[in-house]
């Protein structure tokens, strides 16, 4: 090998769009000089193309936003749970609807879809950590729990959107409603309307930063239901005093943000702004500047002004993504170690190209199919959050 080796210039940021400059602080070895290589096989590129215009208005492709950038490129809209959830339902002409996201997304769009179209997950092993994290057999567990506690008549059950659809059934039969993070303060309010307690799936995040900084209850007001302890770890009293049963769930992703991720940030940076996603830690968030969705991120920097400066807790397609799309501004990553979320970045080109292909053929690849008992109680949960009045301002 020729060639003298040119250290790199260290910049005082936190994070930078990978592959650019180097921070020798947290990231040796992403310094990659030059322009990096087109992400993908330029043939596959084509491919895709040359698919997506022989099915032509057959099929819709939905990307949510922590898609890669090679995926999103195909979308035929991008958006948060919530948007794409309403995409779903708002294009009946579509024989296919291609999700570029993760399988509850799936699930949920083949709930809102009419029996002659069909979904499509372009790789199965798409999931969620978080989703996984509520079975339903344990939430029936945790609601017979309630149950003898003498509280389950009283409890509205609020699921994320982050949640298998037996759950989003099970939620509407028992008189909830799902909620995205643009919706959830919404959400929880009108539960309130329903009865005196909610049990909030399976985010207990999202749920206590809900309940707590939107609707001004107090940190007292909420318990974590732990499914893997008998009673959810819970005594009958403890459950009787709450006002809000948190679900004892996280998000992977965003739990790798922690206050001290802020106050580095700060110091490094001196009047940033800390953006994040409802789904870090109630410390996380109230040290933040400003939380929301992720189309709330994408909405709140498009907005600002050019050469203010953005440190960004949520997942890092989206942050790279941002930052190349407002070069005008300074963008950092929140976290100092680099973290895809590894179930959203399973759809890649390759995937999709296969499956857009596939479907050409007349061959239906990874369709997600919800049964129709399951469909009948989740499209009422999911109905329910569709029809509450506009996302919330302090959200979206
Ligand atoms: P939103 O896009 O609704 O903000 O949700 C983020 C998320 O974690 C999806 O998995
Ligand atoms: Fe699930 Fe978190 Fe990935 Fe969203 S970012 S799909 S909540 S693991």
């Amino acid at each position: 090998m020729t060639g003298t080796f040119v250290e790199p210039t260290p910049t005082p940021l936190a994070l930078l769009l990978l592959g650019q400059k180097a921070d020798p602080e947290s990231e040796r070895g992403v310094e990659c000089p030059g322009d990096l290589p087109a992400p993908s096989d330029p043939d596959l590129v084509n491919r895709a193309r040359a698919a997506k215009a022989a099915l032509g208005d057959r099929v819709f492709i939905l990307g949510h936003h922590y898609q890669r950038n090679e995926v999103i490129e195909f979308a035929d809209v991008t958006g948060d749970s919530f948007k794409l959830a309403q995409q779903a339902a708002a294009h009946p002409e579509a024989e296919f609807i291609v999700f570029c996201g993760v399988h509850f997304m799936a699930e949920s769009a083949d709930i809102l879809t009419s029996a002659d179209q069909q979904v499509i997950l372009p790789d199965l092993a798409a999931g969620c950590s978080m989703a996984d994290m509520a079975e339903i057999n344990q939430v029936e567990d945790c609601w017979a729990a309630l149950d003898r506690a003498g509280v389950a008549e009283v409890t509205v059950p609020i699921t994320y959107m982050n949640s298998s659809a037996a759950i989003k059934s099970f939620t509407g039969k028992h008189g909830g409603s799902v909620c995205t993070s643009s919706n959830a303060e919404r959400s929880m309010e009108w539960a309130f309307e329903q009865g005196e307690k909610v049990l909030f799936l399976p985010d207990q995040h999202l749920g206590r930063n809900t309940a707590v900084r939107d609707l001004g209850l107090s940190l007292d007001d909420c318990v974590v239901y732990n499914p893997n302890k008998p009673d959810g770890g819970l005594t009958h009293e403890q459950m009787r005093a709450a006002r809000v049963i948190l679900w004892k769930g996280h998000c992977s992703v965003h739990g790798r943000f922690t206050p001290e991720c802020v106050d580095d940030v700060r110091e490094q940076v001196p009047g940033i702004t800390v953006i994040v996603h409802p789904e870090c830690a109630y410390e996380v968030v109230e040290k933040a500047d400003i939380v929301g969705s992720t189309e709330k991120i994408i909405a709140t920097i498009a907005a600002a002004e050019p050469g203010t400066s953005f440190a960004i807790g949520t997942e890092l397609n989206l942050v790279k993504r941002i930052a190349q799309q407002n070069p005008d501004k300074q963008i950092v990553y929140l976290d100092k170690t680099v973290c895809f979320c590894s179930t959203m970045n399973r759809i890649d080109l390759p995937h999709l190209v296969w499956a857009l292909e596939s479907l050409l053929a007349g061959n239906v690849v990874n369709q997600i199919v919800v049964d129709d008992d399951t469909k009948e109680w989740s499209k009422v949960a999911l109905d329910r959050m569709l029809a509450l009045p506009g996302p919330s301002a302090a959200r979206d």
